[in-house]
Parts: structure tokens; C-alpha cells; sequence
């Protein structure tokens, strides 16, 4: 989106297939305010994105249709509850282009996995059916529809590292120097966002010991997104400096109790991750997905390498962050 960085982001005039990457994302920090009245809970994030991809070829078709491959590709739905065919009739009734458009998914980032794979899917749909249908759709116009479609779609499109706030969908680039290394023990089973959001409301309510009312009557001060505090500064420092070592004594994540608790194994993942030297280690997003965030490219490997010999990972990946958002790919030419 937004600046094309040569003419290799454009496919060739007139090609029939256009190829579009988006990357998975990791929250270096994630704090959650009490849910809203809306059933949303105000976020205050820091995202990352981490060149774990999706891709998606899109092609000329009669309907709009859908095909997926890549690991754990048969828990994806194929049918209009798939948020890149969601997408693609957003696109087509905000510019009331009457195409049809094949879409097929390559998945590289885990299903359900807290790496928002799915928003990266939503976000790779928008930019190739305005590629392939010429729709000539402009970055603000891309953004309205991503808010329309998830939380975490909007920072599929935009990448690199940036502050989420509101429900995570209002962002503001960040300044991030330097590149992370990253492990990820990647689950088979993954967890339902809505579902963690409701553990960690049960879980607020039985610590500070609120009762319905409590909630309700509190709830109207404090759907604000929790205000920055000095993690949070040290966080962003961490990245302006691209310290790794302080970025891992930053990383947190209000989600990960909530996470942990429906998933329990996911606490010694975490540890395995800490007793190989990880320099922090955080459950993605709404989880199950561990990062760990390494030394060197080659000590994330060595991380990797740990949680498989545990046995606490179904799949590991290796990545670096941050990288760019959904981007068209070269056509013929390849990437
Ligand atoms: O926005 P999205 O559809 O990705 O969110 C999935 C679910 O996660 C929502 O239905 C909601 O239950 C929960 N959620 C939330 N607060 C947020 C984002 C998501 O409670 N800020």
C-alpha cells in the first residue's frame, strides 16, 4: 500500500494474475482496557509485523470464489465467513465493480494462531481485487474497508512496526531501528480470539473482584485505551534504538494469562523459551503462538530448535521483524 518502491510492485500491464504478500504480525505489547459496551475492548498495542507471509494469487473467475493451501489450510473456511471473501464484496460494493475474482490463499502464518493470518488474508484481498479490477482505490479508501473487516486488519496493510489503540485498528507508525529476530512455536489447534477476550474479562473480574454492577458502572469511565506508561515508553525507546535486549524485557501482553489458562501447556513453551536464553518471550496476540525474540538470526534458530526438541510445538518458524505490509508482488518476473 501506499508508495510503490519500484516498478516490480506493479504486476505487468494486462497480466491475468496478480500476487500479493501480507505478513503475520506479533504484539511486542498488548494492554487491554475493560471491555465496552460494544463487546470490544480498548487496545493499546504495539505491532510488529514479521515476514512470515500469506500469499494471495488472484485470478479473473466468474464468481467470487476461494481456495486455500499451506499447513493447517483444511481449518480454513472456503465459504463467504472467510474474512478475504469478505473483503472482496466490500471492495466491489464501496467502487460497485461487478467482477468476479478467484482468490487462492497460501498460508504461511498459523491459523488461529494470535499472528493475525487471517487479517493478513483480508488485507492481501483488498489489494488484489484493486489491482485486478483497476478499482484505483486510494490508501485511506483500503483502510476504511480493513477497519470494516477486524481489529487487525488495517495493520496487515500498513506493517512495519506501528501503536494500535481504539479496538487496535487506529495506528500511528512507529520509529523502529535496526531487525529482530524471532522464534514462534506454532500450535495446531488454535485459540478463538472472542473466546480469550472472555477468559480475560473472567479473570479481571475475579481479581479486582467486581461484580456486574461494578462493571457496568465503572465500564462508563474507562473505555479509553489504557493510557502509556513507563513500559511502554521504555518499549518504544527500545525500538528507536533497536536494542534488542531491552525490547525483550519490554514485551508483555494482557492477553497471555487469559491465553495460558485456556491452553495451559503454553506455560512451558514460554519457559522453554526463557531457559534457551531467549531475550523475552510472549504469547502472540490472543495466543496460541509463543514468540521468543532472539540474540542473533542464528540464536532464533537455536530457539526454534529448543521448543521442537521439547515437544512443545506442533511447527516452529523462524522470521524478522519488522517488515513491510500487504504489497503486490512481481507477476511473471517472480518476487
Ligand atoms: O475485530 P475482530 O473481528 O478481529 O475481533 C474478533 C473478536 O475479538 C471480537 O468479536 C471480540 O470478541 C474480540 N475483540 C475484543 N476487543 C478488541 C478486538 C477484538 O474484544 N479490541
Amino acid at each position: 500500500v501506499g508508495r510503490s518502491t519500484g516498478s516490480g510492485d506493479r504486476g505487468p500491464s494486462g497480466s491475468a494474475e496478480v500476487r500479493v504478500r501480507a505478513p503475520g504480525k506479533v504484539n511486542l505489547s498488548l494492554r487491554v482496557g475493560p471491555v465496552g459496551p460494544d463487546g470490544y475492548h480498548p487496545l493499546t498495542t504495539v505491532f510488529q509485523a514479521v515476514s512470515v507471509y500469506e500469499e494471495v494469487v488472484a485470478t479473473p473467475a466468474p464468481d467470487r470464489t476461494l481456495s486455500v493451501s499451506g499447513p493447517q489450510a483444511e481449518q480454513v473456511p472456503t465459504d463467504a465467513a472467510n474474512l478475504a471473501l469478505r473483503a472482496v464484496e466490500l471492495v466491489a460494493a464501496r467502487t460497485g465493480i461487478d467482477e468476479g475474482i478467484h482468490l487462492h490463499l497460501h498460508k504461511g502464518v498459523p491459523v488461529a494462531g494470535g499472528m493475525a493470518g487471517g487479517s493478513a488474508d483480508a488485507a492481501a484481498a483488498i489489494v488484489a481485487c484493486d489491482a485486478l479490477w483497476r478499482a484505483g482505490l486510494s490508501r485511506e479508501d483500503m483502510l476504511a474497508v480493513a477497519a470494516e473487516l477486524g481489529s487487525d486488519v488495517p495493520f496487515s496493510l500498513v506493517g512495519h512496526t506501528a501503536v494500535g489503540t481504539g479496538r487496535g485498528d487506529v495506528l500511528t507508525p512507529a520509529l523502529a531501528r535496526g531487525e529482530f529476530h524471532w522464534a514462534f512455536a506454532v500450535q495446531d489447534r488454535g485459540l478463538a480470539t472472542a473466546a480469550v477476550y472472555r477468559a480475560f474479562d473472567a479473570r479481571a473480574a475475579t481479581t479486582a473482584g467486581t461484580d456486574a454492577d461494578d462493571t457496568a458502572r465503572t465500564g462508563a469511565t474507562t473505555h479509553a485505551p489504557p493510557v502509556p506508561d513507563d513500559d511502554d515508553l521504555a518499549l518504544m525507546q527500545a525500538l528507536r534504538a533497536g536494542d534488542s535486549h531491552a525490547l525483550g524485557r519490554a514485551l508483555r501482553n494482557d492477553l497471555q494469562d487469559a491465553a495460558v489458562a485456556l491452553d495451559p501447556a503454553l506455560a512451558e513453551t514460554l519457559d522453554v523459551a526463557r531457559r534457551t536464553g531467549a531475550l523475552g518471550a510472549v504469547v502472540s496476540g490472543s495466543g496460541p503462538t509463543v514468540a521468543a525474540l532472539g540474540r542473533s538470526r542464528q540464536h532464533a534458530l537455536v530457539l526454534a530448535a529448543a521448543f521442537t526438541a521439547a515437544g512443545v510445538a506442533d511447527r516452529v518458524l523462524t522470521a524478522t521483524g519488522p517488515v513491510a505490509g500487504a504489497r503486490l508482488v512481481g507477476g511473471a518476473e517472480g518476487p
